[in-house]
């Protein structure tokens, strides 16, 4: 196998041979990220960090500016594991003791620093799942659709929850940059789950990215490799997880045309739930057909929202 060395450009997403861009301050912002991932990119599948970038890591102040992206080694042709430079990624442990990853390039973590776990369990499944449930007392099956689906914790969490319930689990997680399963294996969340489901994941994640997969006859999982407004299906979903990046660092996941995408895919009488509540997110589900619920947020954040579809 043959490899070369490229970089990515997230203007024009497109992967090129490394140029040459001595003294770009821009580019010497990204280096001091780049640093830091360099640490924990070691070791994680499709990427390999050359000699010359250790190198430049340790202090090579004369060179640092020919060298401010991260480039990386890799089989093109494995595309789907390709290690994106757009997330140029981080583990960081947050307040309940729990990880989440920084990704350098977007500016942002994955979860609250307030506590991942938290959120997650507080956000997700509290308020959406158990909430769905409550509601529905008749159910023995539910289908979730999650926007953003990263490291996969809210699927997993609400796979335990779902055996635990005894409730069937169809679960389709939309995510226009897959984590390479080595990352994945990183964020130690097996310490909050049953055994069965991590290795499962584990096990299951590559295939999942291809096709709707089975971890058992009461659980399964798809995973869209897509951008949110390309994701295209004929079903509509009990649940919607909408867990993208905050607005103030990805404004479009938020704006009208991102929220009906998504709102289309939702049951009458389903609900969605996302951490974040502001104005205009109210205003676009309420023309949606949406009632719409201020809850209690997760910790440090006042409140959340969850909306319920009644037409
Ligand atoms: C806040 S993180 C999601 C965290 C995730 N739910 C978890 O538990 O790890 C936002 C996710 O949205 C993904 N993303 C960014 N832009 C997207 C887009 N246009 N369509 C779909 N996913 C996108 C990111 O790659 C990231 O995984």
């Amino acid at each position: 196998m043959s490899i070369k060395t490229y970089c990515y450009n997230p203007k024009t997403e497109r992967t090129h041979p490394r140029p040459s861009q001595e003294g770009n301050p821009t580019r010497q912002a990204v280096t001091k990220a780049a640093a830091r991932a360099i640490p924990l990119l070691r070791g994680v599948e499709g990427c390999v960090i050359p000699p010359w970038r250790q190198q430049s890591v340790q202090g090579d102040g004369q060179t640092r500016a020919a060298r401010s992206l991260l480039f990386f080694e890799a089989p093109l042709q494995s595309r789907r594991y390709r290690f994106n430079p757009i997330n140029m990624l981080e583990i960081v442990k947050t307040a309940d003791g729990s990880n989440t990853i920084f990704n350098a390039e977007v500016g942002e973590h994955y979860h609250s620093t307030h506590g991942a776990l938290q959120e997650s369990r507080h956000v997700f499944i509290q308020s959406g799942l158990a909430y769905f449930l409550e509601n529905n007392p008749s159910a023995n099956s539910v289908s979730i659709l999650e926007v953003g689906f990263g490291t996969g914790l809210n699927f997993l969490l609400s796979a335990d929850y779902c055996t635990d319930s005894k409730i069937s689990l169809d679960y389709v997680g939309i995510e226009a940059y897959p984590l390479s399963p080595g990352m994945i294996r990183t964020t130690g969340y097996d310490q909050y789950l049953s055994a069965e489901t991590w290795k499962m994941f584990n096990e299951k994640y590559g295939q999942a990215l291809h096709s709707t997969t089975e971890f058992n006859p009461h659980c399964k999982l798809q995973i869209a490799n897509c951008k949110l407004l390309d994701f295209r299906s004929n079903r509509q979903f009990d649940l919607i997880y909408f867990d993208a990046f905050a607005s103030a660092r990805q404004p479009e996941m938020w704006e009208e045309a991102a929220i009906g995408h998504t709102i289309q895919f939702l049951k009458s009488g389903g609900v969605f739930v996302t951490y974040a509540i502001t104005g205009n997110l109210k205003r676009a589900l309420k023309v949606l057909g949406c009632r719409v619920e201020k809850a209690p947020g997760a910790a440090g954040k006042r409140e959340m929202l969850r909306a319920v579809k009644i037409v």
